[in-house]
């Protein structure tokens, strides 16, 4: 157990129950950073209106049964009643040098048997996938990655819109602009054009209008022809995205994309279980679900349609199919949805409909995991000079021609410029979305994603790309660094313990599924190391032993960045 507060909640909650009993036991240590020494426990506070005693007094009697030997060098009540602790710098070094031989380098396996749905990117076909889209595809992909190495079952679900009315529009477009050339656009992300041009003839011609109406008919009657079509669509659609995953290093495959159309056959049964179950009602020709909590402006009762009253099915029907089978097919304990900020309300309904339905019980949660807007730097949505919406790809091709010029000056091989401006271009464009809190509003702005210094990727990147080449300066492995880690600075002493906290973090942003903690983390760590090189000279150390202490300092901190950005589903170019 190397994790500092893990290991002073236990013998501070020992000594809580050893002053107050039994009764008492159970209570939160409550153990924060604090200022004035590594750590503080504010248990006494909380704990002193049920004990009737003053919170110091209280603090006082823990401190008396506290026995910290070897963890901690000094304990003191400050204050109304914190107890400050301060850890013995052996402690921390001997912990450190624990981690030199654990694989998993201080993260601990959790609920092995957790299985989780992450429904994240959410992309359409037929429409481009915009700066929002990325935003959700980058987080979500990071929350896969660390629930996995938590040792979660983990499913990926990109719930692509892949149905519904714009199709018999699309595919009568399709027919008239020739399978091929509809395909060859698609496929190369033309989306916007494709679908403004099949948007503007349904609008201008009152026959074709028609056609796209009987077609989403005949379509969503299962006519073999239509069906062909809309493959055309779907699979041209599926060719853009694989390009870009691949490009951003987002693990999504064809097996996860979970199509709004495969819940089709469903719908009709969740329709009649829900309006079986009185939970779904006919109000103005439609089946609604009326879920309790959920009013408009009016204060009227706000409906989740289920069924138009023209018998269609809408995107509400298939989030409810798709809940009902997460939580009774395929058994899964926790659902995450990484999606936009906007459609709060409709997925709460949805969990609210589920929980209706008895499908969401105690044994499961379903969480929204929120993501923000992302506007330009104008405040605005981002937006290309002519006011139309960003391709990615542009964005894309954009953040790793940027990567190169920052880079450029520094390698004459074109092909190893190539590969680190495309890691350190897609890097920062990930990191950028990856470090600010999901549910905030974030500025895309290429200068600050991509500048060498600060909360950035590259910034990150760089660090891990320094301590390779003092590794390499000294023609040594980091994988052989042995240690012991033994502390003689206090930079050292901070580096130490911030690589301490890589296990607790990873658990942070696993529970709340927000990976920026991690971004943080993995910062304030390459900052650390910062300071303890720009204090500590590392092959030029006189003595033998700080040498190897502070070589095997280097080789965790470079394990602890390149695993955690790993977890980020970040690129990290060896060299830069
Ligand atoms: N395709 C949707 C969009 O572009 C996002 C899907 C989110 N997931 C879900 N289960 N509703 O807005």
């Amino acid at each position: 157990m190397a994790d500092p507060q893990e290991v002073l909640a236990e013998r501070v909650g020992a000594a809580v129950a050893a002053a107050f009993g039994a009764s008492h036991a159970g209570a939160d240590p409550l153990i924060r950073p604090s200022q004035f020494a590594d750590f503080q426990a504010n248990v006494a506070l909380s704990l002193s209106k049920s004990l009737g005693m003053p919170p110091r007094q209280a603090a006082d009697q823990i401190v008396a049964h506290l026995d910290v030997t070897g963890i901690c060098d000094r304990v003191e009540v400050s204050g109304p009643g914190f107890i400050n602790l301060t850890l013995a710098s052996d402690w921390i070094a001997g912990q450190a040098s624990g981690l030199l031989t654990d694989q998993r380098l201080g993260v601990a396996l959790v609920d092995p048997g957790l299985k989780v749905v992450v429904d994240y990117s959410g992309p359409n076909v037929a429409k481009e996938l915009h700066v929002g889209h990325l935003r959700a595809t980058a987080v979500g992909d990071a929350v896969v990655r660390i629930l996995e190495f938590l040792g979660q079952t983990v499913i990926r679900a990109a719930h692509l819109g892949d149905w519904g009315t714009p199709f018999g529009m699309l595919i009568e477009y399709t027919l008239e602009a020739g399978e091929e050339a509809s395909h060859a656009a698609l496929a190369a992300g033309d989306f916007t054009a494709f679908y403004q041009a099949a948007r503007t003839r349904f609008d201008a011609d009152e026959a074709f209008a028609e056609r796209a109406r009987r077609r989403v008919a005949t379509l969503q009657a299962g006519d073999p022809e239509s069906l062909r079509l809309w493959q055309v669509l779907v699979n041209a659609s599926m060719e853009y995205l694989r390009m870009i995953y691949a490009r951003l290093n987002i693990t999504l495959t064809d097996a996860d994309m979970d199509p709004e159309s495969f819940y089709n056959p469903m719908l009709g049964d969740v329709c009649a279980e829900l309006e079986d179950a009185g939970i779904a009602v006919i109000s103005e020709g439609a089946l609604c679900a009326f879920p309790p909590g959920f009013t408009g402006r009016d204060g009227k009762p706000l409906p989740l349609i289920l069924r138009k009253s023209d018998g269609g099915y809408g995107y509400a029907t298939t989030d409810t199919a798709a809940i009902r089978y997460r939580l009774l097919d395929l058994k899964a304990t926790r659902l995450i949805y990484v999606v936009g900020s906007e459609q709060a309300q409709h997925l709460q309904m949805v969990f609210a409909v589920a929980r209706q339905a008895g499908w969401l019980t105690d044994d499961a949660s379903a969480e929204h995991a929120a993501i923000g807007l992302v506007t330009g730097t104008d405040g605005k949505r981002l937006k290309t000079r002519a006011g139309e919406q960003i391709k990615l790809i542009t964005l894309i091709d954009e953040a790793v021609e940027r990567a190169g010029r920052v880079i450029a000056d520094r390698y004459d091989d074109p092909v190893q410029r190539d590969q680190i401006a495309d890691a350190v271009g897609i890097g920062a464009l990930k990191y950028g979305d990856l470090s600010v809190a999901r549910e905030s509003s974030y500025t895309f702005d290429f200068d600050r994603m991509l500048a060498l210094t600060g909360n950035t990727g590259p910034y990150l990147q760089y660090a891990t790309a320094r301590i390779r080449s003092i590794f390499r300066k000294a023609g040594l492995d980091p994988a052989g660094a042995a240690g012991p880690v033994q502390i003689t600075a206090e930079t050292e002493r901070a580096l130490a313990l911030t690589l301490l906290g890589f296990g607790r973090t990873v658990q942070q942003s696993a529970q709340s599924a927000e990976p920026h903690h991690l971004a943080g983390f993995l910062f304030d760590l390459a900052s650390a190391f910062t300071a303890f090189y720009e204090a500590c000279p590392v092959l030029q150390a006189g003595d033998p032993e700080v040498r190897e202490s502070r070589l095997a300092l280097c080789a965790l901190v470079l394990r602890v960045l390149v695993t955690g950005l790993g977890l980020l589903g970040i690129p990290v170019p060896e060299r830069m």
